[in-house]
């Protein structure tokens, strides 16, 4: 039986029907009011789909993050990063030699032009890697600008490819300048991640190679933070993807929203709060002070996961890793603590509070010599992943338009102007 929702209001009596669990909102134009046709009011866009999308699947009761049916946690165990990046853009899981070319086809597209370094040398040296970030990626279309033919479906994978090569070059640009050093150019000898460190931390020596156990504890992170569908920043990229412009200037608007502390910041938080917390004997109290209504628990809690945000367990393995080569933090004890004691307490547990991806990653940005200003500049690098998946989808979508939402105005009726003078 098909399912439909029925509404009456005044004279108006009909049924919308219901599809994949949804109403058309648009349907609703159908029935009149005082004030015009009914329409949806959803500050935040709590419960409304703008799209129909392939990519990423989550289950925040059951605690499931799938990208194209792949549950997250087996992709962070066997997966390399850019083969993630391959399954969110291109629907599939590469061959071997799919992931070949692709991964060379990536890696060739490193190098960015002398001028964008001289863009990121313009800013101040306490400017924050953010700004830098976001005026150079949002500067790679005017040096690539048949990138604006995005409905050449050639354009969009050589730009792709592009920005996927490019952005680890212009993190690592941003940072480097902030501590007064000469960019450090990619090398062909080295991998997507082990690169990326090189280009960061590389000092005098010829070759810089990382301990492969902190490589593959950052590639683990990025792919943790490859796609997380509909968030602040993708919905950003979709919306002014939608009014037909290129993949740099719609990534640059994802950096933009990512910037905020409600999105890319949280991590930042959670280390500022272990330090404040200092020891583990003054957790308790801490506790007790986050349900007498002082502050919250920064990294616990999630507006999709009611349940242990399945990133987080993930990231706890990962963090064992980087404490093993790097010696172990004090503020990973007063963590566990805390994790500890919430989990089994009953303000947490009625909340479905759980640790979030944020608990632990600023734990391990830290042991890997990151200052925090870098934190959400290492989320912006793997999220272009996604990015560009929903870019695409959003190109592509035959019932896509330009986003444009509805208001309810609340202003001042109709008055005639009065001049200046009679005001
Ligand atoms: C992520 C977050 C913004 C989600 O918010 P939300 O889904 O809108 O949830 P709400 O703010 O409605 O909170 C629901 C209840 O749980 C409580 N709560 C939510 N997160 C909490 C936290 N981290 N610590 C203590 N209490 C928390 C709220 O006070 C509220 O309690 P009440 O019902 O008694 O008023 C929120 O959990 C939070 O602020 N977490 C800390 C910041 C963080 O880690 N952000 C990173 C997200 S990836």
């Amino acid at each position: 039986m098909a399912e439909s929702l029925h509404i009456s209001a005044g004279d108006y009596s009909g049924d919308l029907p219901i599809a994949e669990g949804a109403i058309r909102a648009t349907g609703l134009s159908a029935v009149p009011t005082e004030l015009g046709p009914l329409t949806s009011y959803d500050p935040g866009f709590v419960n409304t789909a703008a799209c129909r999308s392939a990519i990423t699947y989550i289950d925040g009761d059951a605690g499931i993050l799938e990208h194209r049916g792949y549950p997250i946690e087996e992709l962070a165990e066997h997966s390399t990063f850019l083969e993630v990046a391959y399954l969110l853009i291109n629907g599939e899981l590469p061959t071997a030699s799919e992931l070949e070319g692709w991964d060379e086809e990536v890696n060739r597209h490193r190098l960015v032009h002398e001028n964008v370094h001289e863009i990121i040398r313009a800013f101040r040296y306490d400017a924050h890697p953010m700004a830098k970030l976001m005026a150079s990626v949002a500067s790679l279309m005017t040096f690539y600008p048949s990138s604006r033919r995005i409905s050449d479906a050639e354009s969009r994978k050589l730009n792709s490819f592009r920005l996927l090569g490019k952005m680890p070059t212009l993190a690592a640009a941003a940072f480097r300048h902030s501590i007064g050093r000469h960019p450090v150019y990619p090398s062909d000898e080295l991998g997507y991640v082990e690169n990326f460190m090189a280009m960061l931390f590389q000092s005098q020596q010829r070759v810089w190679r990382a301990d492969p156990r902190l490589t593959r504890a950052l590639e683990v992170l990025f792919i943790l933070h490859a796609d997380h569908e509909q968030n602040c920043s993708t919905t950003a990229v979709r919306t002014v993807a939608s009014s037909g412009n290129d993949l740099y200037t719609s990534c640059g608007a994802g950096i933009g929203a990512l910037f905020g502390p409600l999105h890319g910041g949280a991590n930042e938080a959670v280390l500022r709060m272990l330090r404040e917390i200092g020891s583990l004997d003054r957790v308790p109290e801490f506790i007790e002070g986050i349900k007498g209504g002082n502050g919250r628990l920064m990294g616990f809690g999630h507006r999709v996961y009611k349940n242990y945000d399945p990133r987080a367990k993930v990231i706890k393995k990962a963090v064992d890793d980087v404490f093993e080569v790097r010696g172990t933090n004090p503020l990973l004890d007063i963590a566990l603590e805390l994790e500890k004691i919430a989990l089994n307490d009953e303000y947490f547990v009625s909340r479905k509070l759980y640790p979030n991806v944020d608990f632990y990653s600023g734990l391990i940005y830290e042991a890997l010599n990151f200052p925090s200003e870098m934190f959400t500049v290492l989320f912006a690098v793997p999220r272009t992943a996604g990015w560009i998946a929903h870019w695409q989808e959003q190109l592509t979508d035959p019932d896509q338009r330009i986003i444009r939402p509805k208001q309810l105005y609340t202003g001042s009726d109709r008055r005639p102007y009065l001049p200046v003078g009679d005001r």
